[in-house]
């Protein structure tokens, strides 16, 4: 035993993704949240044009879904999934289908988008062992994606900071270039012209591997975590045209893109591509109980079930797997999103969000404006020898004015929740300008 802890200490939480020590000497709170705003101890309304972490789709304190876990929390407070069931699991499962491509219907449940990875992953190898082919174990990632943070997703992402403290990670991965290239697409509107040639390169990597070693290749749709980079025209056709010519899985990672984030239901309907596995997580329940999933085409279950020699064809899975609260929660944020109408009105708002965002094209410190769906990318020039330093004082002073921006690296990252007002969006544009113009 240590002492007592101080009342009100910040000392005992190790936060995450935070400069622990500038934060615990001047931090932020929040203790309530409603609709469009968050709330300071003080009563101050924060315009959240985040989406929380990407993940409050529907908006904060969505009553129904309130409700919803309540109610199941007073009738089952937990259940597990192993050789035991409960409703709500199954219930939840059978109405995400409605969302899914044809015959990409059969749905694991994970806690995070890591873990919906790391699933993910271990369904693409699975799959290739269980059909006779043991030797197709690499997992082809690309630069500058973000998969969470585990070890499997670590491997795969291409971020080097998150990387490079933790040892040689998981082996047999490449990656692809990213699609990033300010050079010839500054400024687009929606998908940018150039770059789809940048798929060409798993060509090149299946010389140097050959595809027979090969299970998978993982990306984001759209990335969002490293500064939303939307992908060029064409690009995700034409990696999905090479995967299926090499006889190679393709994974979206939809944790950010799913659920009507580019107003449909997934990036898949929206692109008009189609995966063989689909990871989703964050909005999947508005992000009001940790929970996430990984949908499996039939092709890929199927040949696993039906090869499996043990018992337990998957031997994978998680005490939280399918916890009752959070399928409640998912299976009331289903009907929110379908009563509010909530994927139309994003594709409804998306030339008003677009229009709103490149006015900032003229505004200090702006090299890029990027747009997809309700997903914003402002790129700042970074300040000589201190890259990021401009992007987290805006983002502090954003703050300080009622307006919850995200930041990586050098960029500002907006996904505002699906229920923001037109005179919102102006409110977040403003602010920013208005930052951007004050700031060194
Ligand atoms: C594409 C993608 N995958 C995975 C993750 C990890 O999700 P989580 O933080 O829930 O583990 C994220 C988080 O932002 C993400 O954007």
């Amino acid at each position: 035993m240590t002492d007592t802890p101080r009342p009100n200490s910040l000392d005992a939480f190790w936060m995450p993704f935070t400069p622990n020590k500038a934060f615990k000497a001047d931090p932020r709170m929040v203790v309530r949240a409603d609709g469009m705003f968050y709330y300071t101890p003080e009563g101050r309304p924060i315009l959240d044009g985040t989406s929380g972490l990407w993940c409050v789709a529907a908006g904060h304190n969505q009553p129904k879904i309130v409700e919803a876990i309540r109610k199941a929390a007073g009738e089952l407070d937990y259940a597990g999934n192993f050789n035991m069931g409960h409703p709500l699991a199954f219930e939840f499962a059978n109405r995400l289908t409605s969302l899914l491509p044809d015959r990409l219907d059969r749905v694991f449940f994970v806690n995070s988008g890591s873990e919906s990875v790391e699933t993910a992953l271990k369904i693409a190898l699975a799959y290739q062992k269980s059909r006779g082919k043991p030797n197709k174990y690499r997992l082809i990632g690309r630069e500058r994606a973000y998969h969470g943070v585990n070890f499997g997703g670590m491997t795969v992402g291409g971020i080097t900071r998150n990387r490079m403290n933790f040892g040689p990670m998981v082996g047999g991965v490449d990656h692809l270039p990213h699609t990033h290239d300010i050079s010839r697409n500054a400024f687009s509107r929606g998908q940018p012209k150039h770059g789809a040639e940048y798929a060409d390169t798993l060509e090149r990597l299946v010389q140097l591997h050959d595809a027979s070693t090969i299970a998978a290749v993982i990306v984001e749709p759209v990335a969002g975590s490293t500064g939303v980079l939307v992908p060029p025209e064409g690009y995700l056709q034409r990696l999905r045209e090479l995967c299926t010519k090499h006889d190679i899985l393709l994974i979206f990672d939809e944790v950010i893109t799913g659920f009507g984030r580019l107003g449909a239901p997934f990036a898949t309907q929206y692109f008009d591509v189609k995966p063989d596995i689909i990871s989703m997580a964050k909005a999947i329940n508005n992000a009001t109980v940790p929970m996430g999933a990984v949908a499996a085409s039939r092709e890929v279950h199927d040949t696993i079930i039906a090869a499996s020699e043990t018992p337990i064809e998957l031997f994978h899975g998680y005490t939280m797997t399918g916890h009752p609260l959070a399928c409640a929660a998912g299976l009331a944020t289903l009907e929110v999103f379908k009563e509010q109408r909530l994927f139309e009105r994003a594709a409804e708002l998306a030339p008003y969000w677009e229009e709103a965002l490149h006015s900032l094209r003229d505004a200090r410190h702006v090299i890029d404006v990027r747009n997809l769906g309700l997903i914003g990318g402002i790129e700042l020039e970074p300040r000589p020898g201190k890259p990021t330093a401009r992007a987290l004082e805006a983002f502090r002073i954003c703050f300080d004015k009622g307006l919850l921006i995200r930041v990586t690296g050098d960029i500002i990252a907006l996904s505002p929740p699906l229920v923001i007002e037109k005179a919102q969006i102006d409110q977040i544009v403003d602010t920013i300008r208005s930052v951007l113009d004050g700031l060194e």
